[in-house]
Order: structure tokens, then sequence, then C-alpha cells
């Protein structure tokens, strides 16, 4: 489904962070990508989603080359595949956990049936992330855990086919971490939504199917 070829990423400074680095992720599977502090697990993660160039090499997405993308084709394309969730989560501290997950949807305009339909899903989502006990609060009532939850519906909402997630468990402990890995698993599984997830936590990519580890700039 998403292709890199032979990418290569230099930082002025830092020399070359990813070298000729090759990755494969196929419709519906679970890659963890390990690499200690630095060692380009975020550039990657950047890369594939459009949000950074690499300096030479080859993006396929389902088929179609897509490092010729401008700017706002390269917005359609995180907006109608990809999902994010990072360290962080990036709510809006003046809405409601449900504004916050309705968001996305402002990127383009639905119909009032359209919208209907998008609420029944996430009210779906909701359930399955186990907050939906939460969605009339803001995010200054809930724990860092369940707003990091918050996040993974809102990555949901446009039914992406491949979800990136940067260190999603990183300001997380353990328990809510372990519980943010078995979601994101159980949503992998259920929806067949693929799975890209660079972590330095060895807990964390012991949970997808797949594993391998950013050295020296390649994947091994
Ligand atoms: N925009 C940038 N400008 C200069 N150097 C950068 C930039 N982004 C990342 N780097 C450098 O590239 C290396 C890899 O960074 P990063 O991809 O964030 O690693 P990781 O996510 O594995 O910690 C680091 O040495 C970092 O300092
Ligand atoms: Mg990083």
């Amino acid at each position: 489904m998403l292709i890199l070829e032979n990418i290569s990423k230099s930082y002025a400074g830092r020399g070359k962070v990813l070298d000729e680095l090759n990755l494969h992720i196929e419709k519906g599977e679970s890659l963890a990508v390990t690499g200690p502090s630095g060692s380009g697990k975020s550039t990657l993660l950047n890369i594939a989603g459009l949000m950074d160039r690499p300096d030479s090499g080859k993006i396929k997405f389902q088929g179609n080359s897509i490092l010729g993308y401008d700017s706002s084709e390269a917005a359609e394309y995180r907006n109608r595949n990809i999902g994010f969730v990072f360290q962080d989560h990036l709510l809006l501290n003046h809405l409601t956990v449900k504004e916050n997950i309705m968001l996305p949807l402002l990127a383009s305009p639905l119909s009032d049936d359209d919208y209907g339909i998008k609420e029944k899903y996430v009210d779906i989502l909701l359930d399955k992330i186990r907050i939906t006990n939460l969605k009339d609060k803001f995010p200054f009532q809930i724990s860092g855990g369940e707003a990091q939850r918050v996040t993974l519906v809102r990555a949901l909402v446009n039914r992406p086919s491949l979800l990136l997630a940067d260190e999603p468990t990183g300001s997380l402990d353990q328990k809510n971490a372990n519980l943010l890995g078995r979601l994101l698993r159980e949503i992998n599984e259920e929806y067949g939504i693929a799975l890209l997830v660079v972590t330095h936590s060895e807990d964390l990519a012991s949970m997808m199917r797949n594993h391998l580890r950013l050295s020296e700039g390649k994947l091994v």
C-alpha cells in the first residue's frame, strides 16, 4: 500500500539521517519501527505523511507516485488516507472532546446527512475506545491517557487506510501505554487499518505483528 524506495534525508550539521532506506507497508499490517532517540524515526514518519520531503528516493501510495504532489495535493492525500497520532495529544482546550474529534471534518465540508452518518460512526469509535462518557468534557477535565485515546478517535474520523503514530505512548504511564497499544491493535484488526508506529518503546513494538529497527539510516 505504501512503498518507500531508496529514501535519503540529510540535515545540515547532522549529515545523513536516512540512507537509501526501503520500507513496504501492506494493507492491514501492523509495523513497529524502533531506534534510539535521534535515529530518524520522526523523520521517517514525517516523510511517509508528506510533511517533510526526502532528498532522494521514491514514495508510492496505492500504486501512485506521491512525491510530486504540491502542498494542496499532499494535504488531500493526508486527509483522505492517513490518520496521525503524536506523543502529545494536541487537543484544543476550548473545544469539548466531541468537538475536537469532529474537527478534521472541517477540511472537507459534508452535507447534513453525511454529517449524521459520521456522527454515528464517531459514536461507535468512542464506544470501542471506551471514552463515550468523556464526550462533553473539556481536555483539562480528562487524564493524559484519556486524551491520547481521544486523539486516536480523531485520527480515525476520516476512515484512513493507514495510521501513522509517533511515540504514541511516550507521555503515558505503563498501564495507559498498554491500553493504548491494545486499542491500536484492535482498530488495526477490526477495521483493517494499517499501522506504522515509530517508538523507542520495546513494549509497544512487541505488540505489533512486525518489528524493524532503524540503524544508521536503514531499516534492519
Ligand atoms: N528540521 C531539522 N533540522 C535539522 N536537524 C534535524 C531536523 N529534524 C531532525 N533533525 C535531526 O535529525 C536526527 C533525527 O531526528 P528525528 O527523526 O527526530 O529522530 P527520532 O525521532 O528517532 O528521535 C536528529 O539528529 C535530529 O537532531
Ligand atoms: Mg521522534
